[in-house]
């Protein structure tokens, strides 16, 4: 049972670590609120609320937490998870498709931040854990605009904890390695993938499957944000990763910039 029992807003509450991480703090007994973008009215499950909200959408997004607030009077906890996977060459992917998926995991966590901060900075506390991912400190192969996407949220991240501390908020990064979702399924990807990128695109999506396949339960993931919101004093940055994803982050603090790209190269090669 939960010590002190909290509202908390979790965007993507309907599969995956969303999922798995409101599942976990309604079972310590906290008020969770889970979105998605096809939740029906009043619809519980697995001892939470469902909400409907479209990251994407800011109307959708100020309905969804006024509903939450005019319900609780406050917002402990935002969990900003929602997010899009991306596959594909740099060069073979659109403007278009790129701007979706930053639509989605910068300019979608930008929309709730701002949605919330109000009933934050009144109530004088507040906690804003956003899953990013470790692929934000790398520049994955084939998977660009998603290490690119996952960086700009860390660095506004940092930028947005600077600015709110003042207010009792603080402002928490979370960067995952690979977890057992079906994340991979809804992965935007270009129709047509060039002949020239063909054979390193094909051979790193294999490379890629192969590790998704044995990645970690999302109840893992879950419990370190369990313990974020139990922390009173919370770090910036929690990794929560093993093996290679994390030796990664390290090897590219001590090795000259080539000599770690040609590791990466090697590892989808
Ligand atoms: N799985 C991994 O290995 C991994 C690793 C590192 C980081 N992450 C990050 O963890 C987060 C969750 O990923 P996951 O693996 O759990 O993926 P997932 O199973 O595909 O879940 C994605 C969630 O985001 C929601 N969502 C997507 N687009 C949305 C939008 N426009 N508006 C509102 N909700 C939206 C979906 O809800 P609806 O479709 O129901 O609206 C769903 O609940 C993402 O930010 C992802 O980048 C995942």
């Amino acid at each position: 049972m939960a010590t002190t029992r909290k509202v908390i807003l979790v965007t993507g509450g309907s599969s995956g670590l969303g999922k798995s991480i409101c599942v976990r703090l309604a079972g310590q007994g906290h008020t969770v609120y889970g979105t998605s973008r096809k939740a029906q009215p009043e619809e519980i499950t697995d001892g939470f609320r469902m909400v409907q909200m479209d990251v994407t959408d800011d109307a959708s997004v100020q309905k969804a937490v006024a509903g939450v607030i005019a319900r609780e009077s406050r917002i402990d906890v935002l969990v900003n998870n929602a997010g899009l996977g991306i596959q594909g060459p740099v060069e073979d992917i659109s403007p278009e498709m790129a701007q979706r998926l930053f639509d989605t995991n910068v300019w979608g966590p930008h929309r709730v931040w701002r949605a919330v901060l109000p009933a934050m900075r009144k109530q004088g506390s507040g906690l804003i854990i956003n899953i990013s991912s470790v692929a934000a400190n790398f520049g994955l192969p084939y998977r660009g605009f998603y290490s690119a996407s996952k960086a700009a949220l860390d660095r506004l991240s940092e930028a947005l904890s600077t600015e709110v501390d003042r207010f009792g908020i603080h402002v928490v990064t979370v960067q995952p390695g690979e977890f057992n979702t079906t994340i991979g399924d809804s992965r935007l990807r270009p129709e047509n993938i060039s002949e020239a990128h063909r054979p390193g695109y094909e051979k790193a999506m294999e490379v890629l499957g192969g590790s998704m396949h044995y990645s970690r339960d999302p109840d893992e993931l879950a419990q370190v944000v369990e313990r974020i919101i139990q922390t009173k004093e919370p770090r910036t940055r929690y990794i929560v990763a093993q093996g290679m994803q994390r030796i990664s982050i390290l090897a590219k603090k001590l090795l000259p910039g080539r000599m770690f790209e040609k590791m990466v190269r090697k590892h989808y090669e």
